[in-house]
């Protein structure tokens, strides 16, 4: 069986990073126009680095959850393909012994030069009067994808939505494309569709099978049944 999963805010939120839009959620605080676009980095990169400065530290001090360590048993341990598609910026699957996390919206721990594209590790704090490390341009930012910029890696994820036989989508709102078109793409490929989240989504309605609650309870309790299932 092959099985894609998406993970989103939500699956991170037990372990005290903020999501985007529930009622205390990082939008609420912040424009995303002035911090997740390439016109507010350009108007403003002290305040753009601040803010993943400030993202960076959370998920340094953050320990992952039982949603996380779950879905890298399920990695380990069942026969098919598993394959993991985050919009999440932090690394809390890699932390939980996930290995190829296609992390379509990037990584808070990356830095990418705007001038020649070389990537490295960030350092705890970013500047924007950091030289990059390859061509000592002054153009250094997050490696994040923002608003209005394409995300990574949609060849290899159509590809594998294509061929999977379960979608499975975890602690999203649904409402940011292309991710949240990636239950049509399975569905219309023959996948079955769940959908594990607090409270129904924007796209609950596209799912065959929906369940409400938290993620560090419902994922580990699905991934039991899934290799309960395969043995
Ligand atoms: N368990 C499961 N789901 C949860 C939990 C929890 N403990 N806590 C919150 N949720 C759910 C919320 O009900 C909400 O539906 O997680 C979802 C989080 O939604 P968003 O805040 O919109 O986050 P996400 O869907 O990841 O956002 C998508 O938007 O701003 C951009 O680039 C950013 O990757 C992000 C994208």
């Amino acid at each position: 069986m092959n099985i894609v999963i998406l993970t989103g805010a939500g699956i991170s939120a037990e372990s005290g990073l903020g999501t985007f839009r529930d009622i205390d959620g990082l939008w609420t605080k912040y424009d995303l126009n002035d911090v997740a676009t390439p016109e507010g980095f350009a108007r403003n990169p002290d305040l753009v680095h601040q803010f993943y400065n400030a993202r960076r530290m959370n998920c340094r001090t953050a320990l992952p959850n039982d949603a996380h360590t779950a879905l890298a048993r399920l990695q380990r341990d069942c026969p098919g393909e598993v394959d993991l598609v985050t919009q999440n910026i932090d690394d809390l699957h890699e932390r939980a012994g996930s290995r190829s996390v296609w992390h379509m919206h990037g990584e808070v721990t990356r830095a990418l030069c705007d001038a020649c594209g070389h990537r490295w590790d960030a350092p705890e704090r970013m500047e924007p009067s950091d030289p990059c490390p390859a061509c000592e341009a002054a153009a250094t930012r997050p490696d994040v994808v923002w608003f209005g910029e394409i995300p990574y890696f949609l060849d290899e994820i159509q590809d594998r939505l294509e061929r999977s036989d379960l979608f499975v989508s975890i602690g999203t709102s649904g409402s940011v494309y292309p991710a949240a078109g990636f239950v049509a793409i399975a569905a219309g490929a023959g996948a079955q569709t769940l959908e594990l989240n607090l409270e129904p989504s924007d796209s609950s309605s596209a799912f065959t099978e929906i369940r409400h609650g938290k993620a560090s309870e419902l994922v580990p309790a699905w991934v039991n049944e899934v290799l309960a299932s395969a043995k």
